[in-house]
């Protein structure tokens, strides 16, 4: 039985070697940053000066918990770097994020950085994306037919519950997991979201990482470099 845990405080950690003093560093969200915003803590007790942007309420309260300082996007207009995980990473470094429920700060603060570090245990490795289920995030509003406009692009769509009540998530929206089994060709399916209306965003991430690292169980962790290709998400180089 493999200790997750481990491989992601792997993973989590080693991103933090890419941090360097003055940096303004995207804090993604989920327990693999967990460990990575723990070391930094500890890097920046010992010196290291950053300002970070959390993308989530949790992410937030265990970065000020830690001493480290925060600012918003209007001190700064882009960041140097941002460090996150993701529920699967394929081999052409496209993701799905989410499990969470944070995904669509995620989004912002990803398309806002000149590099994306994500960080994954090598379980969210996978040929093909679509065996975890896609979140989307949609408006309250009139979720139940958004719900079926997403059922109509070939998944099962169940609305996110947490304690008998939909989950909210730190906007005030509602999260549709989408059950696609696989996904063959994920930039033509995100289109297609992102037309019904609704539909605020979701948790694919396609040509946004740069480097992927991975902790595996020999108790290394694997660089990947992603090919760079344009996104039209991204901030100009
Ligand atoms: C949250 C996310 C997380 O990065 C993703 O769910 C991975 O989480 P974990 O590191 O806990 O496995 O996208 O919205």
């Amino acid at each position: 039985m493999i200790d997750l845990s481990q491989l992601k405080r792997l993973a989590g950690e080693r991103a933090v070697d890419y941090v360097q003093s003055g940096m303004a560093v995207g804090l993604g969200s989920g327990s693999t940053v967990f460990y990575a915003i723990q070391r930094l803590a500890e890097r920046v007790r010992a010196g290291l000066e950053v300002r970070c942007i959390p993308t989530s309420l949790v992410t937030e309260r265990l970065a000020r918990s830690l001493g480290l300082r925060l600012l918003d996007f209007s001190e700064v207009a882009e960041l140097d770097l941002v460090i996150d995980g993701a529920d699967e990473v394929d081999p052409n470094c496209n993701l799905v994020k989410g499990g969470g429920g944070a995904l669509l700060r995620e989004k912002v603060v990803a398309a806002a950085a000149r590099r994306v570090v994500i960080l994954v245990d090598e379980t969210k490795l996978v040929g093909r994306l679509g065996a975890f289920p896609l979140p989307v995030e949609v408006l309250p509003f009139g979720w139940q037919v958004t719900l079926r406009r997403l059922e109509r692009l070939g998944c099962r769509a169940t609305l996110r519950e947490r304690g008998g009540e939909p989950f909210l998530t730190d906007n005030g929206n509602f999260i549709i997991d989408c059950h696609f089994g696989e996904i063959s060709a994920p930039a033509e399916l995100e289109r297609e979201i992102d037309l019904i209306p609704g539909v605020v965003e979701s948790g694919l991430f396609l040509n946004l990482a740069d480097l992927v690292l991975v902790g595996r169980r020999e108790g290394i962790v694997e660089e990947i470099t992603c090919r760079a290709r344009p996104s039209p998400q991204r901030l100009p180089a």
